[in-house]
């Protein structure tokens, strides 16, 4: 886009290519690099996948197109188009309600946008390769506390290698199921009396199950390439957590972040952005290119596949729906007026479905690129993942370059990519609160940009510390301050204005005005369209509402 092209800071895209790329630069960022494996992996995988990709397919794409219309049409911003296009006052609501999520949104993803900055200084000083630290005695550790945390299962061998005969005997020794039966009831007894509270046989216990899940580990076949697997895996977990310990770390990161967000949307250097995606986006694609044929070459990979692919319905529950919703208008920028203040610059001539269809088409690919890998890696490594996944991509790409060669400069890239792929996600937020102030306010650009981007980095600390100094600071439902943004706003607000943009689109905006807008589409695929944003896509969103509604008042 092109500042200069109007003296209030609007203009229009220099060409067709320079608002592809802005858009799919909007959509394509953390959402599917680090937050779709992250959810995914929190919901347990099964059908969570095809009901995304449901509500991408029903939901996502016609709405992106109703949105694209609504800024084309108007060529102003959420809360300006809505007042042009009718003179109904509700509406205007639906803007600010858009301008409003895009200044929280902002707030907390230039906090994970930042963890990449750190990754990148991490990766240049190639401290993923100090795997070394982690010793046996770490090992011993972790393989104590992963057994904790299983249920006790008699027949898993892992399970079955602990207590406090161990140190004499070893559950593999034992050859006839009897005796293995036999010995484990009575390691069951003694765990028993644990249980009712007898300290001194717990530290008995643990040392010798810990010695014994050790010798275990240290009998198997591979020893020495499943240590260092297991010592790769257990180091980048330990440099997540200490990293995501410090506040001081992820402050100055966000704000960093922030700053460059701020300086590109005040200087008009899009132009340079818009540059440097027609090489950097190829690159991030070839990049997760190769590494998912090599996530797909781990020999746990078949597994990995199913757990994202083979749906299980039954695991399925009602929050889980409400997140694969949500995520379809986060990941594609929808409900709060990105998609609608980058149409507004947008020049008659484009299809706005064409450019849509490849939009949607390419943030999903990568998204399930993104999944697939990290998945891969995860089980391939034996991860530790308390955090719930929130660290997916901050460990599993680590560990898989350290096993490539030159795998140390590729971290560094990877994660520079990660960093642009946020930016030109970053700057499509700050626009829309930006342009709202620009032309609703009559405000110039820099003070716009200065005054909110500044507001908007203040507010993203509460969302740093929510990993550190505040974590145990939930105040709301449970949740962090992250958490309790990210939940309300991916969840609830942008799936909202989602579908008063649909409501909008297909129920007051005149179908003249459609079919001007969509010139050169057949009319099957217009009738198509039309029934999807009239009818599905709001049905879908208020269906998913209202029974979750139902579920928590009966509940
Ligand atoms: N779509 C972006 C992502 O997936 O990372 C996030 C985002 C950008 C959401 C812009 C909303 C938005 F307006």
């Amino acid at each position: 886009m092109s500042n200069d092209t109007k003296s209030n800071g609007r203009g229009k895209w220099g060409s067709r290519i320079g608002f592809m790329l802005a858009a799919s630069g909007s959509a394509i960022g953390l959402g599917n690099l680090w937050k779709f494996p992250y959810i995914t992996y929190k919901f347990g995988a099964g059908a969570f996948v095809l009901v995304y990709l449901g509500c991408i397919a029903l939901v996502g794409l016609p709405i992106m197109v109703a949105e694209m219309m609504i800024g084309r049409r108007s060529g102003l911003n959420p809360v300006g188009a809505f007042k042009k296009l009718t003179n109904r006052r509700i509406w205007v609501f639906v803007g600010g309600l858009g301008v409003t999520c895009g200044f929280i949104l902002l707030s907390y993803y230039s906090v994970v946008a930042g963890w990449a900055l750190e990754y990148t200084v991490k990766s240049v000083r190639n401290d993923f390769a100090n795997h070394q630290t982690i010793t046996d005695k770490d090992i011993g550790a972790h393989l104590f506390a992963e057994y904790i945390k299983t249920p006790k299962s008699k027949s898993d061998p892992i399970k079955a290698g602990y207590g406090s005969e161990l140190s004499t005997i070893s559950f593999y020794d034992l050859k006839s199921p009897k005796a293995k039966k036999a010995f484990l009831a009575k390691l069951a007894k003694a765990w028993g009396e644990f249980a009712k509270g007898k300290p001194e046989i717990y530290a008995k216990l643990k040392s010798n199950t810990t010695a014994s899940l050790l010798d275990a580990f240290q009998r198997g076949d591979d020893y020495s390439s499943r240590k260092l697997r297991l010592q790769r895996s257990l180091w980048v977990g330990a440099l997540f957590g200490k990293f995501v310990a410090s506040p001081a770390k992820v402050v100055g990161w966000h704000l960093l972040f922030m700053l460059l967000t701020m300086l590109i949307v005040v200087g008009g250097v899009s132009q340079g952005i818009e540059r440097a995606s027609k090489i950097l986006m190829p690159l991030l694609l070839t990049m997760l290119v190769y590494l998912v044929i090599r996530a797909l070459g781990f020999s746990s990979a078949s597994e990995s596949l199913a757990m994202i692919f083979r749906p299980n319905f039954h695991a399925l529950t009602i929050e889980a729906v409400l997140e694969a919703l949500g995520h379809s208008f986060f990941t594609l920028s929808l409900g709060m007026g990105a998609m609608l203040t980058y149409g507004s610059y947008l020049s008659k001539d484009e299809s706005l479905t064409t450019s849509s269809i490849v939009i949607t088409a390419l943030d999903t690919l990568i998204a399930l690129m993104a999944t697939i890998i990290i998945f891969c890696a995860i089980h391939a490594f034996k991860m530790p993942v308390g955090d719930g996944g929130v660290s997916n991509l901050f460990r599993a790409i680590p560990a898989m370059f350290q096993e490539t060669p030159g795998g140390n400069w590729l971290t560094v890239i990877f994660y520079v990519l990660v960093a642009f792929a946020a930016l030109t996600s970053t700057i499509s937020l700050l626009e829309v609160v930006v342009s709202y102030f620009i032309d609703e306010r009559g405000w110039s650009r820099r003070k716009a940009t200065l005054l909110m981007g500044s507001a908007i980095a203040l507010l993203g600390v509460a969302s740093a510390l929510s990993l550190n100094a505040w974590a145990n600071f939930k105040p709301f439902f449970g949740k962090t301050v992250f958490e309790f943004f990210d939940y309300t706003v991916s969840n609830w607000f942008l799936p909202l204005g989602g579908l008063f943009v649909a409501l909008f689109v297909g129920w007051v905006l005149p179908v003249e005005a459609k079919r001007d807008e969509l010139k050169g589409l057949p009319a099957v695929a217009f009738g198509l369209w039309h029934v999807t944003i009239r009818y599905i896509s709001p049905l879908a969103v208020a269906g998913v509402f209202v029974w979750l509604l139902y579920q928590s008042i009966v509940a």
